[in-house]
């Protein structure tokens, strides 16, 4: 048989399957990614198998206990008792999925580079049950060109084709955890793919899965997009940041300018100052582009400068509470008792992957000073690479009276569910990152912005 017709025949049995909604899905990791795709394209219609290496999610996933905010477990429930859903540590499964997308984790090493490790792995997993008619999918953020380079030249170290026998695409994730508005299916999609057959094909399968699908050019383009709106954010958010500080100096408050300047109905976009930059994706996916583009011998110098500042913000809002300590109680950082409102990265949510509330609480303590914290949606601080010693510590139980026995409170994220006023009323001293306090109308000489 020709190259051509096998191609040709490949692609037809699977664009009738995904037609049909006859397809399986696999989705490769199981995370704040993997999880909400998996159940979106089972409510779609698709019978989806969701793998992870990690055998505890799949015992919540058995139970029917999703881990996850963005997916309610009574919605789990009926994806698994309809037959459409199921996890398994078993990457035999993948033989019997006709489109695979992998979700797996894109971190960057300790000296600050891309971590291709997980994504490697896992196209090696997928390699060892490759067959002719599989769409495969990246999902994981990273620099443009990793699909084609590496995913795709794993899957041909089998003998097998892109774009004749199997094929290969990029679709970036656009979560966005605590978002009340939008959700998966309602994410418009970026897809793309290696050649005009697999770009149909993933138009034909995200189109059912999601409300609009955004055909680029190219797996690499579709990288870069995904590379652009998180640097973007990065850049935008150190100007504010870096304005913050410049306008403190003034007498001028950042947050009642940007009130302001947002009125003006075109050419401006609001962003916000706070403690730094947090979660899996801002603080590090524009390294990605960084590490790439020594390879191109050029500079990212905005990208850089952005990181530079960003980092910088823990050690500003910790100045600014030692120096309220001083002026305001006439105690020292190194003597003082501080509680950190506000655990997670942003309001909401429980994931405290590169919040910068950990740090804060280092920081405080390299002072000698003394950080409990308090955060409604995370009761302990787990297991984490960077900050091993706050393992274990636990979210103190918050009272008017447990406020007042701090010499400050130290707002770092505005989770709703917390009782501003009371705070505001009991805590002697506040250090407000996030303009929470007078967002609410509450003020006194005893706040102070940071
Ligand atoms: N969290 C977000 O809001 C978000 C948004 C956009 C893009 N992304 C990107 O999506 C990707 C995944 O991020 P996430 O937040 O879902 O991560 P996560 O850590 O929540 O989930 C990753 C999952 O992959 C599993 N895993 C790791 N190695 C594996 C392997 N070899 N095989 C199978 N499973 C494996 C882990 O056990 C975990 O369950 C990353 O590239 C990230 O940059 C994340």
């Amino acid at each position: 048989m020709s190259s051509d017709l096998a191609s040709s025949s490949a692609f037809e049995a699977l664009s009738h399957k995904i037609e049909t909604r006859s397809a399986r899905a696999g989705v490769i990791g199981l995370g704040y990614v993997g999880l909400p795709l998996a159940i979106a394209i089972a409510r779609s219609g698709f019978a989806v198998t969701g793998f992870d290496i990690d055998p505890k999610k799949i015992v919540h996933l058995d139970a029917r206990r999703s881990y996850i905010d963005a997916v309610a477990s009574d919605d789990l429930a009926t994806e698994i008792d309809s037959g459409r859903f199921v996890a398994t540590t078993d990457f035999g499964g993948l033989a019997a999925c006709d489109v695979i997308i992998i979700c797996v984790p894109t971190p960057l090493t300790k000296h600050r580079d891309p971590d291709l490790s997980y994504v490697e792995a896992t196209s090696r997993a997928i390699a060892d049950h490759l067959r002719p008619g599989q769409l495969v999918v990246l999902e994981s953020t990273t620099y443009p060109g990793t699909t084609d380079d590496v995913v795709k030249a794993i899957l041909e170290t089998t003998g097998l084709r892109s774009g004749t026998d199997f094929f290969v695409g990029f679709s970036p994730e656009r979560e966005d955890p605590g978002n009340q508005h939008y959700h998966t299916a309602t994410i418009p999609k970026i897809v793309a793919g290696d050649g005009t057959l697999a770009l149909s094909l993933m138009e034909s399968f995200y189109g059912a899965a999601v409300k609009t699908v955004v055909p680029v050019s190219s797996n690499a383009t579709a990288e870069a997009v995904k590379l652009t709106e998180n640097i973007f954010r990065s850049v935008n958010i150190a100007l504010v940041n870096e304005l913050k500080t410049v306008y403190a100096a003034m007498g001028i408050d950042v947050w009642e300018v940007i009130e302001a300047a947002k009125t003006k109905p075109f050419g401006y976009m609001p962003f916000y100052p706070g403690p730094g930059l947090g979660g899996h994706c801002i603080p590090i996916d524009p390294f990605y582009l960084t590490w790439k583009s020594r390879e191109y011998e050029l500079p990212t110098r905005f990208i850089e400068l952005a990181g530079e500042i960003n980092s910088a913000m823990p050690r500003y809002v910790i100045g600014k509470l030692a120096e309220a300590l001083d002026i305001r109680a006439g105690k020292a950082l190194s003597r003082s008792r501080v509680l950190v409102l506000g655990l997670a990265y942003k309001k909401n949510v429980a994931d405290i992957r590169e919040s910068p509330s950990l740090r804060l609480m280092e920081l405080i303590e390299e002072r000698g000073g003394k950080a409990d914290y308090h955060d409604p949606h995370v009761s302990e601080i787990p297991s984490t690479r960077e900050y091993q010693h706050l393992k274990g510590r636990v979210s103190v139980t918050l009272s008017r009276e447990v406020a007042a026995g701090y010499d400050a409170v130290l707002v770092a994220t505005d989770h709703d569910r917390l009782d501003y006023q009371a705070i505001a009323e009991s805590a002697p001293l506040i250090i407000d990152t996030r303009n929470v306090f007078a967002r609410l109308g509450l003020s006194g000489d005893h706040i102070v912005k940071a």
